[in-house]
């Protein structure tokens, strides 16, 4: 039998240094925080715990600096079995890392980030990936004009395959930032925050959804989660289609609730689930992942 093909995230793994407080500290106090603790953090380091920790094989493409937090990341991707070896080292650079106030009382988790002078992986690096071993590969968007290039790449793969042997793309688009909208035209299912959705000027995962599908190419499923208000898709056939939320019984850490939703939706599309059923299981992940503290929480859900 052939061996289950894998997902592939490309994107950022960061170290997240995480305080837990159940009051946000006002401006130049000194407070103590209930707790504190590293994490692996970085969007699409976060969607491959995830897939992990769901029973899908997965591997991660990034970079990595050297010293004492890349020792930290590379032990953790290793404990949640996360394929590294498409990782590359720069030794003479500095780990991204967050600072993150994650507020138990109301959910928030509210993040600084700082990446010193890590360079994202690039199209030269991906032509050297195999891409045989993989089903699904998933861009959180960052070095667009690499990241275009990257999928450009697996076109060209797919193209000489029977549909059944592609690889479905998927791009995240997250931040606000102008150059990344230039990947709505690439992906064969393509998120889009509720923040970018606002910066549209959309007030809701529908509108936005009609209001941007004109840029996703033919074919494409558009998706836009919305916090507690669940999340809504549109594909080719123009049914809209939601889900609500499915919020914890108490809400403690949203930190990657978006990464989970992700993770969930391709968890499920790729193995053959329908768009109703991706959206579903996305919000109850994610969902459920905002009821405790990081990721480990999600492997008592699997069914
Ligand atoms: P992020 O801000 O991390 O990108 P989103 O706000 O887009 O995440 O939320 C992603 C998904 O996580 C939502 O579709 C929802 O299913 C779940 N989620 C997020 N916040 C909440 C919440 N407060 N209550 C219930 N579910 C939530
Ligand atoms: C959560 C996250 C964190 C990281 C930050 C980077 O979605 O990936 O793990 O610190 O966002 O923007």
């Amino acid at each position: 039998m052939e061996e289950q093909k894998k997902v592939l995230c490309v994107g950022l793994v960061c170290l997240d240094i995480i305080n837990v407080v159940d009051k946000y500290p006002e401006e130049d106090s000194d407070s103590r925080c209930l707790s504190q603790r590293w994490q692996r953090g970085g969007n699409a380091s976060n969607s491959c715990t995830v897939l992990s920790l769901l029973g899908a094989s997965c591997a991660f493409m990034g970079s990595l600096a050297a010293g004492p937090v890349a020792d930290f990341i590379v032990e953790d991707f290793q404990k949640f079995g996360i394929d590294m070896s498409l990782v590359s080292e720069h030794a003479q650079c500095t780990s991204p890392a967050s600072v993150v106030i994650s507020n138990i009382r109301t959910g928030s988790r509210t993040i600084l980030h700082t990446n010193r002078d890590l360079p994202d992986v690039t199209a030269e690096d991906f032509s050297r990936v195999d891409l045989h071993q993989f089903q699904w590969i998933h861009w959180e968007g960052r070095n667009v004009d690499e990241q275009v290039k990257m999928i450009q790449q697996v076109k060209m793969y797919n193209s000489k395959l029977p549909q059944q042997q592609r690889i479905t793309i998927s791009v995240e688009i997250e931040k606000t930032r102008q150059p990344l909208y230039q990947l709505f035209p690439y992906g064969d299912v393509v998120f889009v925050s509720k923040d970018v959705a606002r910066h549209f000027g959309f007030q809701s995962a529908e509108a936005a959804l009609k209001g941007l599908y004109n840029r996703v190419k033919k074919g494409a499923i558009l998706i836009c989660a919305w916090a507690e208000k669940g999340a809504d898709a549109l594909g080719p056939d123009g049914l809209h289609i939601h889900s609500d939320a499915f919020p914890p019984e108490s809400l403690v850490d949203t930190l990657g609730a978006g990464d989970t939703f992700n993770a969930g939706v391709i968890y499920t599309l790729s193995n053959g689930g329908s768009l109703q059923d991706a959206l579903t299981f996305g919000c109850q992940v994610a969902g459920a992942k905002c009821g405790f503290h990081g990721y480990d929480g999600i492997s008592r859900l699997k069914n």
